[in-house]
C-alpha cells in the first residue's frame, strides 16, 4: 500500500510537471527578440533586445503597450526616434540606461556586417 502511494504520489508530481513543460514551447516571450526591419538593410547588425533582461526590471506596462506594441516586428523603430527619445530611447537616453552611442550593444545580431570604426564612438 505504502509502495502504491509512493508510486502514485510520484505519477502526480511526473504529469505536473509534464504539463509545465507543455505551457513553456511559447518561450519565445522569454528568449531575445531581434529586429531587423531596417538594420541590415542600412548595413548595420540586426538589434538584439534581451526581453528578459529588460523583463526583470520593468513591469510589462512599463513598456506594452504605450512604447512597444506586443508583436515582433510590429513597431517602426529607427534611430532618429531613439536619439529623439521614442522606443528605446525612452530609456537609452544617458539618464535611465546608457544613450544610443555604443553601437554595438543593440546591433549584436548575427551578421557578417562589421560595424565600420566611425561609427563605433567611443568604447
Ligand atoms: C523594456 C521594454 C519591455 C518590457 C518591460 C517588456 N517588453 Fe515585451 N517587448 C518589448 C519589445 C521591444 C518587443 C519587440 C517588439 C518588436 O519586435 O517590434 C516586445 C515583444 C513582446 C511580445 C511579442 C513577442 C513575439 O514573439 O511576438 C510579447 C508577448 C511581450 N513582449 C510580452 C511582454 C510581457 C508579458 C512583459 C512583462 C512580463 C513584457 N513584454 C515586458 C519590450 C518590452
Ligand atoms: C523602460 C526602459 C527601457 C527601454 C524602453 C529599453 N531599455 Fe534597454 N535597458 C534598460 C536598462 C535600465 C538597462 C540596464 C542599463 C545598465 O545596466 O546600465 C538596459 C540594458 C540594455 C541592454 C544591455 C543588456 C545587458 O545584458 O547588459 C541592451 C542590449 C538593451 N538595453 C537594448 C535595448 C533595446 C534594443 C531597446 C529597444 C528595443 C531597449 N533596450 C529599450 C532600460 C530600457
Ligand atoms: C538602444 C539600442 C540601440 C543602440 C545603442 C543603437 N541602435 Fe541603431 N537601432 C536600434 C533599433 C531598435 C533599430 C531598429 C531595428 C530594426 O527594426 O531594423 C535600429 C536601427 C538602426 C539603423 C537602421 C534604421 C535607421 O534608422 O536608419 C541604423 C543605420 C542604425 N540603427 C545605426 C546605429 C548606429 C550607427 C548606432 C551607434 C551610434 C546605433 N544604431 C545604436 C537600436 C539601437
Amino acid at each position: 500500500m505504502k509502495k502504491f502511494i509512493l508510486i502514485a504520489s510520484f505519477a502526480v508530481i511526473l504529469i505536473s510537471l509534464l504539463s509545465f513543460i507543455e505551457i513553456t514551447p511559447t518561450s519565445a516571450e522569454y528568449a531575445d527578440l531581434t529586429l531587423n526591419r531596417y538594420a541590415e538593410q542600412a548595413g548595420m547588425p540586426p538589434v538584439v533586445f534581451p526581453h528578459w533582461f529588460h523583463r526583470i526590471r520593468f513591469k510589462c506596462k512599463v513598456c506594452h503597450e504605450d512604447i512597444f506594441l506586443m508583436r515582433q516586428g510590429s513597431n517602426d523603430v529607427n534611430m532618429q526616434k531613439i536619439i529623439q527619445g521614442e522606443y528605446c530611447g525612452k530609456c537609452h537616453n544617458g539618464k535611465i540606461a546608457w544613450a544610443p552611442i555604443y553601437c554595438d550593444r543593440c546591433h549584436s545580431g548575427p551578421s557578417s556586417i562589421v560595424i565600420p570604426e566611425a561609427r563605433g564612438f567611443v568604447k
